[in-house]
């Protein structure tokens, strides 16, 4: 661990357990030296729900290696034109970090901490400056009309969105969303397809329990209503070099971006095999089933194992996807990819690693904190 982020840890842990307080100082520090930041933020401002302060501690902690963070950060930048942010909003932001940070800390707080975040603070907000700058050429978001709208179970929904312009990305890359019912609140989506002439773009939405915006996007919104997409990023893609043969794993909606993989792969693909494991508590949440049987079908390169963890009388393999994945191989030579829940992508990453598969060769994407 380099000195730098050994101070930015030691010094977070002085003020770790009063985050809440931390947090709402924070907002207000921001709102009172910049009114119209307020307007940026969603309109009911839960302190617990709120992503900024957290999503700035981890970034700053992650600034031993600024480098590796250069294309996230970049993104990153580029993604917060979503939310009209300026470049001068930066130093509202990092000046109420520090004050807050001060204020907190009491008389623990030393001049080497104070400099060590404002060092951080300062390398990732000019990456992320730069990021937004050189996106200059596009919009800061795309509007986009549901064209259809398909309940595939209680709580999970097929979104077929086209944006009005051409929005270039990459089959795996997730978008951020927005619609009216939560204005101001995005989150990312993965893109269910790999790009298309005619720009439809389908998203797989699992409505949480007292989630905002996926219950929204699952049970309000209707063919006809607009909603907005912000820069496509992530990099769970394929590499076309590679001639190893795929395992894809995915759990409930992360069946999204994996499909989007597939469909890729059929438009160039002969010789890899490519094995997809989908898991879902119950055969109503194998949602896509049928269209992945159908490629399936199609393409001979391709199987399909489904997999229900909590369905007794389910006829196909049974447990988590994991354990599932663990009775067929070996996969030391293949690519993979994973994704779905935290807990799902946290237990396959598990069980990859003790069937000796190199680190290397896993892409992933966790739907929510890891
Ligand atoms: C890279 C990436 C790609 C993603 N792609 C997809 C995708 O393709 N499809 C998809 O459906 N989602 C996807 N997600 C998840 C999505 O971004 C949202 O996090 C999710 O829809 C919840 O948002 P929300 O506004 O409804 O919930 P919020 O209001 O933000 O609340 C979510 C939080 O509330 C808690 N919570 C509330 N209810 C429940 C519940 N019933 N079960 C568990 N936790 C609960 C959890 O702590 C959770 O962190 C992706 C996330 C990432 C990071
Ligand atoms: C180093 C600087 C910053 C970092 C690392 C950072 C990072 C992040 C991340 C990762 C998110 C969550 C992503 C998402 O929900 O799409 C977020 C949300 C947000 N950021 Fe930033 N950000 C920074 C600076 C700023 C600045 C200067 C502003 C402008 C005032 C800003 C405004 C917002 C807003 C409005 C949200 C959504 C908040 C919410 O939904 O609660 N950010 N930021």
């Amino acid at each position: 661990m380099s000195s730098l982020s050994r101070l930015l840890k030691e010094s977070w842990a002085l003020v770790e357990e009063q985050q809440e307080k931390l947090a709402s100082y924070f907002y207000a520090r921001i709102f009172l030296s910049s009114p119209q930041a307020r307007e940026l933020f969603p309109v009911q401002m839960d302190v617990q729900r709120a992503r900024l302060l957290g999503a700035i501690v981890t970034a700053v902690q992650s600034v031993d290696d600024p480098e590796r963070f250069d294309e996230y950060l970049r993104s990153l930048g580029r993604d917060h034109r979503k939310f009209h942010v300026t470049a001068d909003q930066y130093d509202v932001v990092g000046a109420a970090l520090m004050e807050a940070l001060r204020t907190f800390a009491g008389d623990e707080w030393s001049p080497e901490y104070d400099q060590a975040w404002r060092d951080a603070y300062a390398v990732i907000s000019r990456k992320m400056i730069a990021g937004a700058e050189d996106d200059a050429d596009n919009p800061p978001y795309w509007h986009a009309e549901v064209l259809f709208h398909e309940r595939r179970s209680q709580d999970i929904a097929v979104i077929t969105a086209r944006p009005l312009q051409q929005v270039d990305f990459r089959a795996g890359q997730y978008f951020s969303v927005e619609c009216k019912y939560q204005p101001r609140l995005w989150r990312v989506y993965s893109a269910a397809n790999a790009p298309r002439k005619d720009r439809s773009i389908d998203f797989h939405v699992r409505a949480l329990g007292a989630g905002w915006v996926s219950s929204a996007l699952v049970r309000r919104v209707r063919p006809g209503d607009m909603i907005r997409l912000a820069a496509p990023m992530g990099s769970m893609l394929l590499d076309r070099r590679s001639s190893r043969d795929i395992v894809c794993i995915a759990g409930g909606t992360g069946l999204a971006p994996i499909k989007a993989l597939i469909e890729e792969l059929t438009r160039y693909n002969r010789t890899r095999w490519v094995h997809v494991f989908f898991g879902a508590r119950d055969r109503d949440d194998l949602y896509d089933l049928a269209a992945l049987n159908r490629l399936a079908g199609s393409y001979p390169w391709l199987s399909v194992v489904p997999a229900c963890s909590e369905d007794v009388d389910y006829a196909g393999e049974q447990g988590n996807i994991n354990e599932v994945v663990a009775r067929y191989g070996p996969w030391q030579d293949h690519d993979f990819f994973v994704s779905g829940s935290p807990g799902m992508v946290r237990a396959t990453l598990r069980t990859l690693a003790e069937m000796q598969v190199p680190a290397m060769r896993i892409k992933y994407d966790a739907f929510g904190d890891m």
